[in-house]
């Protein structure tokens, strides 16, 4: 290599990185995160071993370089305290570092989970009165996130608020970039102070399960809170149940439609060392996958609705819009979108998402049956 050229561009590279604003380094969850968990599938049954194969998984699958970077280990990791009160995961996860080190090869980030109270929803040990300390603990470990679960604690609101911003400055004194989830099931209005106490998302809901009735309550009563999403600073309606069994193919296609228009965070929870070719293909439909991560940030918002069906829109930073014809009747029907609900005027071109197909061009427009629990997606630009 010439010695001199690559002098200079290091000098260049350095000087870039100081010399750029710092609205314009990167912040965190500028998308909304990507990755898997494991509570949906695996709850308290997950170890090292399950972890470190679902990291290979999450290689091996695509799903990484699809983006889901993000392997957060959820609820039941906690030991004891040690003597000076630091806490240590238990026997399933021997060496949390050395574990965290295996995940960071893979190109992946490691998460972590913990409680603001005394115990944990599953009664592990929580973080209460020890926050600096396990925000160390975490840093020196090498995690990337933590979902702080609301859970066994009690209190006000303004109780609650104090419990997150402890958790938030703990985090901000290790000096390691750290995302903050909040999980309080959509108490007292979480949106509206989420990003104050330094949430980074923020649960809005109860506890999903792996039922249409479920996720579908969950994921279209969302609308309304798209005003309080955006970069850094997320709705998160739970995480994804797609290839956990419960649904069928076209539920499954709704659930992660849905959640792609909601701009939420996309964490899978099936077991991905099992997945059919279906859930494979649903998870990583890069389209789809691209609605949800636009970089205008913009969460979608239902633009009309008659009875079980249900049509959305997501506006995107190419200009185009991202139509969800909804079906939640148990009948196939024919649904359409006028170009006017959505401010267009006259012709626009459509791309069917799940088809990964243009349809042409259209006037005033577009209609399309959409399946039982189903979803018709597509991308619809002005001509
Ligand atoms: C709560 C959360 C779940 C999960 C469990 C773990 O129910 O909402 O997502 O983290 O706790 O105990």
């Amino acid at each position: 290599m010439n010695v001199g050229k690559s002098f200079q561009l290091s000098t260049v590279l350095l000087y870039l990185t100081f010399a750029l604003p710092v609205h314009a380094q990167e912040i965190l969850a500028a998308t909304p995160p990507m990755g898997w968990n494991s509570w949906n599938h695996f709850a308290e049954h997950t170890n090292d071993k399950t972890v470190r194969e679902t990291a290979d998984a999450l290689v091996s699958t695509g799903l990484r370089d699809a983006g889901y970077v993000y392997l957060n280990i959820d609820d039941t990791w906690e030991g004891q305290r040690d003597t000076n009160g630091f806490i240590q995961s238990n026997e399933k996860f021997p060496d949390m570092k050395s574990l965290a080190d295996y995940v960071h090869s893979k190109g992946l980030k490691l998460g972590i989970y913990s409680s603001p109270g005394p115990k944990t929803c599953a009664g592990y040990e929580g973080s209460l009165g020890h926050e600096e300390q396990d925000a160390q603990t975490y840093a020196k470990w090498g995690i990337d996130y933590l979902k702080y679960d609301w859970c066994q604690s009690s209190g006000s609101r303004d109780q609650m608020l104090a419990a997150y911003t402890k958790m938030r400055d703990a985090l901000k004194k290790t000096g390691r970039p750290i995302i903050l989830s909040l999980c309080e099931y959509g108490w007292n209005k979480v949106w509206e102070w989420g990003p104050s106490v330094g949430g980074n998302l923020w649960r809005t809901t109860g506890d999903i399960t792996d039922q249409y009735r479920v996720m579908a309550e969950i994921g279209f009563n969302q609308n309304g809170l798209e005003k309080f999403a955006g970069p850094g600073h997320w709705n998160d309606p739970d995480m994804l149940e797609v290839g956990n069994g419960g649904m069928n193919e076209d539920e499954y296609r709704t659930h992660f439609s849905l959640w792609a228009m909601l701009a939420a965070p996309l964490i899978a929870g099936n077991d991905l060392t099992k997945m059919t070719p279906y859930t494979v293909e649903i998870l990583t439909n890069r389209e789809v996958i691209a609605v949800d991560q636009d970089p205008l940030g913009k969460q979608g918002f239902r633009i009309a609705q008659e009875g079980p069906f249900e049509i959305w829109m997501k506006p995107m930073s190419d200009g185009s819009k991202v139509v969800g014809l909804f079906n939640r009747q148990r009948t196939v029907e024919q649904m359409t979108v006028k170009f006017s609900e959505i401010g267009i005027d006259g012709e626009a071109t459509v791309r069917d998402l799940w088809l990964k197909k243009d349809q042409g061009a259209f006037k005033d427009s577009y209609s399309a049956y959409v399946p039982t629990h189903g979803v018709v997606l597509v991308k619809i630009k002005a001509k």
